[in-house]
């Protein structure tokens, strides 16, 4: 029997089970409102990742860079398993040309994973979106470097915020709490999406992930359509973000599908790393958001790059996972 990079890869009966396998890592990655708004066609020797544009949130990401975000993260889930399972990939980026299909993903020869491809990896089932505040113990800046160098090893860059920035950054985020639970639609749109503890649904988010017991979950989609708790919320997030010890904004040199292709895929590198030295993260985004806050995010960072993401990272208690749709749902 030749071993396997003497054969062409689409006559290794293996290579399905390896698409298959890698489509259950994709569809781990996190997603906003976690719509998974993602869908895969399986080749003989290939993936295709679609992006499911029937999912999509047009109040808070009309143009669908959040749900371009979310298919570059499972992107990078869907090459990190089948490196993990030996094999090589070539990824063609299509976003740039295709506004469904984003991604071909093909199998090459056989190859042994590298030990960060393992540890990555093994954080994928690992990861989940931590709401809870977090220690105040600091992170070191060995652990800071690696996530920056995560970000960077996709082609996005992760800036850390502290000192006076961090202060006005957490202001920035309270201001966009304030403007996004003043608007009735935008409002519509979160309740739709957020279910109560015990429902069945297998996308959406549990009120439970933003605190709420299962007799409060009951009603909580209903308080979030109903009232402005803009200002509440907004006192909440400015001390989670000041308070955290890390706030970090995730960048990209261009602002089109590709780059939040790139973001994307550099979001989840991010996060595995995160989760792979012991440490939980949350998103803030509510200043990219909005399309004024996010030029003032610009100008606070001064980089002349375009803010895709708000990230708080930190020690933090373990959280429940949020459900997923089953695979039959997501293949084309
Ligand atoms: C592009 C993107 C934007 C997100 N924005 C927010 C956000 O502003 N606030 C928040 O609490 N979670 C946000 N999330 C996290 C999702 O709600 C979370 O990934 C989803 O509910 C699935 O849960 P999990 O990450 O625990 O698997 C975002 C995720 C992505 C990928």
């Amino acid at each position: 029997m030749p071993p396997d990079s003497a054969r062409p890869p689409h006559d290794n009966p293996a290579c399905r089970d390896i698409l298959v396998q890698a489509v259950e890592s994709a569809i781990q990655a996190p997603s906003s409102h976690n719509t998974q708004p993602w869908l895969f066609r399986i080749g003989e020797d290939q993936v295709e990742l679609y992006a499911d544009r029937r999912r999509s949130l047009p109040v808070v990401d009309p143009e669908g860079r959040e749900l371009t975000i979310s298919c570059g993260a499972a992107l990078f889930n869907l090459c990190l398993s089948i490196r993990h399972q030996g094999r090589a990939i070539a990824v063609e980026v299509l976003a740039d040309r295709n506004l469904d299909r984003l991604a071909l993903v093909r199998i090459g020869a056989a190859r042994s994973a590298a030990p960060e491809e393992e540890s990555l990896s093994g954080a994928i089932s690992r990861r989940r979106t931590n709401r809870l505040p977090f220690e105040q113990r600091p992170i070191p800046n060995d652990v800071i470097s690696a996530l920056e160098r995560a970000a960077q090893a996709e082609g996005a860059m992760l800036h850390a915020v502290t000192g006076l920035s961090k202060n006005a950054l957490a202001d920035l985020i309270a201001e966009g709490d304030r403007i996004q639970a003043a608007d009735t639609s935008f409002r519509r749109e979160l309740a739709a999406w957020v279910h109560p503890n015990r429902a069945k649904n297998k996308d959406g988010m549990p009120a439970g992930g933003f605190g709420a017991g299962d007799m409060a979950s009951l009603v909580f989609p209903l308080i979030l359509r109903t009232f402005d708790w803009g200002k509440g919320q907004a006192a909440r997030d400015r001390q989670l973000a000041a308070g955290s010890p890390a706030l970090a904004v995730l960048t990209t040199g261009e602002d089109n599908p590709a780059a939040w292709l790139k973001a994307g895929q550099a979001l989840e590198r991010v996060l595995l790393t995160a989760v792979s030295h012991g440490l939980s993260a949350s998103f803030l985004n509510q200043p990219v958001e909005s399309p004024s806050l996010r030029v003032r995010l610009a100008d606070l960072l001064g980089v002349g790059e375009f803010p895709q993401l708000i990230l708080r990272m930190g020690y933090g208690r373990d959280v429940s996972p949020t459900p997923r749709r089953d695979l039959a749902d997501v293949l084309i």
